[in-house]
């Protein structure tokens, strides 16, 4: 996507072509800056520390961690060598944060093509095209999204029978800051807004990482997208006077049988949804879709991050966000203790469809196997 005029995806390869260049989204919006990646253990922090985030960003951050750990095993004895200090580095990635699925599958991916070849640098060859490819396919598949979510916003549309705009509720940032491009749930929304299909964003915050007010306030506004940034407990009140006519949210994980892990407070916004009568729709690609887990709430792994992004919170000093570097301050009473649960659970039974690259399902067991016969 522009910014500011410019394309950018969120990672991309080094030109020494032995390093990866990533947006450090720590900085942003008061800053616009480019971190690079030397070894797997910057690939590791980079994910963990949150200089990327989101579900298909970290499945290519990983990817690409993996290319920069074939480069690491290149002083391995012997093929078996090679593929047993490859695995290692791919499981130190793995444990950096447990609910986005993107993370072990591109991680496993990497490993078993990895596994079968024979020669080092032809083993550093496959990771290096894995990366990229992994990488492209996030890009192409999000731009599928987009095509697929497309008609739902223009039913809504025409439906109104006005040039009134289509008024989307999303939750944290599943845009393109959240993948390679595009974006999940933001996918469909630019789609839209490109055909000419008036649309308005209503942002949940997001706290406690500010994720909608910082990242996704950004990009909307980069592209030109008419927004409103709201406190993360206004969706509820706005479904109620008729000013959402659709949500939109990305996952982080969901199950083969329609639960949707998402970004925490989603879960609330998908009961006020529904009992409210709008549709809720769920954005992602198909490597976040968990194959084995049956029963998300019970099931699925809820990362549990540092108090300090509950207590503590950053901004600019100024409205203006002019030369001023980012502050924080505390914003809890002293000595109460927090809890910083990053993710929750949607049960399957309050999502009307998984906007997919393949199309739009209901989120069920065979409505996904539909799209997906191979799985
Ligand atoms: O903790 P984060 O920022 O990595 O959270 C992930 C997310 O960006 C959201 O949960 C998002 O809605 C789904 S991932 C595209």
């Amino acid at each position: 996507m522009l910014v500011d005029g410019i394309p950018y995806r969120t990672i991309w390869l080094g030109e020494d072509g032995e390093s990866v260049e990533i947006i450090d989204q720590r900085k942003l919006p008061w800053s616009f800056e480019i971190a690079t990646l030397r070894t797997s253990d910057d690939a590791a922090n980079a994910i963990f520390g949150m200089l990327v985030r989101g579900a298909g960003l970290i499945g290519a951050t990983a990817a690409s961690g993996m290319f920069l750990a074939a480069l690491e095993c290149r002083k391995a004895a012997d093929d078996a060598g090679f593929d047993k200090e490859f695995a290692r580095l791919g499981e130190k990635l793995k444990a950096t944060r447990p609910t986005a699925v993107n993370l072990a599958w591109a991680v496993d991916r990497q490993t078993t093509a990895v596994a079968a070849v024979s020669g080092i640098e032809e083993k550093i060859a496959v990771a290096r095209h894995l990366a990229a490819e992994v990488a492209d396919e996030d890009a192409e598949w999000c731009r599928r999204i987009g095509e697929h979510g497309l008609p739902s916003i223009r039913e809504i549309h025409d439906n109104k029978g006005s040039d009134e705009p289509v008024n989307i509720l999303t939750h944290c940032n599943a845009g393109w800051l959240a993948f390679v491009d595009y974006g999940s749930a933001t996918s469909p929304i630019y789609a839209a807004h490109d055909a000419g299909i008036p649309v308005h964003i209503w942002v949940d915050e997001t706290r406690p990482r500010n994720q909608g007010a910082r990242l996704t306030a950004w990009e909307l506004g980069k592209h030109g997208v008419p927004h409103t940034v709201i406190a993360d407990n206004t969706g509820g009140h706005l479904m109620q006077h008729g000013m959402v006519d659709m949500v939109i949210t990305g996952t982080d994980r969901t199950t083969h049988t329609g639960d949707v892990a998402n970004k925490i407070g989603t879960y609330l916004k998908a009961l006020a949804a529904y009992d409210n009568g709008v549709p809720f729709y769920v954005a992602l690609p198909s490597s976040t879709f968990d194959w084995e887990t049956r029963n998300g709430v019970n099931d699925i792994p809820i990362e549990q991050r540092n108090g300090e992004e509950v207590s503590r919170m950053g901004g600019a000093p100024d409205a203006e966000m002019s030369l001023e570097p980012e502050i924080e301050v505390t914003v809890v009473a002293k000595g109460s203790p927090v809890a910083n649960y990053a993710f929750d659970v949607t049960p399957a039974r309050l999502v009307t469809g998984l906007i997919t690259e393949r199309g739009v399902c209901p989120a069920t067991e065979s409505g996904i196997r539909a799209l997906f016969p191979e799985k």
